[in-house]
């Protein structure tokens, strides 16, 4: 049922621990610092893929085949073509002008993305950076929110820089994304619970109450979810 990429299982530097995890799998790989290898998870397939509050992490799978059936273009502001689901598209364009406003200019560098596609960076980012670094940064196939077509990659560059938190758009995101629906999904002090390496540029796209939520409670959507 997954595609294939390299699995997990006898990594040199990782030991095996218990499956108290959700996904009832007793062989799951840990890596330093918490992070689970994915290939050793059996992920929950989500029921609610088209929900806009859908959870897809490293334990809750998109069912195979899910397509959005709403992506639409968004605004870019570097030059690439890039689609959200039509709700998050619009509160996209309504914060990156009220960015403009402050004379921010947020850029928009990978939003939706196929399985195929995510399945070829994580291979990619595996073969270049290895199977730890990848399962901090990367999601396995069919378990990343960009193909929820909800989750945002934003920058001030055409890539992304080292430490956009600390750039002025960074900061203006931190500060505001909630008021337009997004939340920042992998905060630095989180890693254990999203399993997921400090990531200030990816958002995602929860609808403006929950985000609100969240953003007052300090909570990410694991725990919210409980
Ligand atoms: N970088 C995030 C975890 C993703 O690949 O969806
Ligand atoms: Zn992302």
């Amino acid at each position: 049922e997954e595609p294939e990429t390299p699995s997990g299982g006898e990594g040199s530097s990782s030991s095996s621990q218990g499956g108290q995890s959700s996904g009832g799998n007793t062989d799951e790989v840990v890596y330093s610092g918490g992070i689970v290898e994915p290939a050793s998870i059996t992920p929950e397939v989500i029921s609610n893929p088209s929900a806009i509050t859908a959870i897809v992490n490293k334990y809750h799978a998109l069912p195979e085949g899910y397509t959005p059936s709403d992506l639409v273009a968004i605004t870019t502001n570097c030059g690439k073509n890039l689609q959200l689901r039509r709700e998050a598209a619009e509160s996209w364009e309504q914060m990156m002008e009220a960015a403009k406003a402050d004379g921010i200019t947020l850029k928009a560098v990978s939003a939706y993305r196929t399985k195929d596609y995510q399945n070829g960076l994580f291979t990619r980012y595996t073969s270049q950076y290895g199977k730890e670094y990848t399962a901090q940064y990367s999601a396995y196939p069919r378990r990343s929110e960009h193909e929820l077509g909800l989750a945002l990659d934003i920058s001030n560059t055409a890539g992304i820089p080292d430490n956009f938190e600390t750039t002025a758009e960074g900061k203006w995101l931190i500060k505001n994304a909630h008021n337009y629906g997004f939340i920042l999904r992998y905060p630095e002090d989180k890693v254990k619970i999203t399993q997921y390496g400090y990531e200030p540029w990816h958002y995602r796209y929860l609808g403006k109450d929950l985000a609100e939520t969240l953003y007052k409670s300090g909570q990410t959507y694991e725990e919210y979810l409980g």
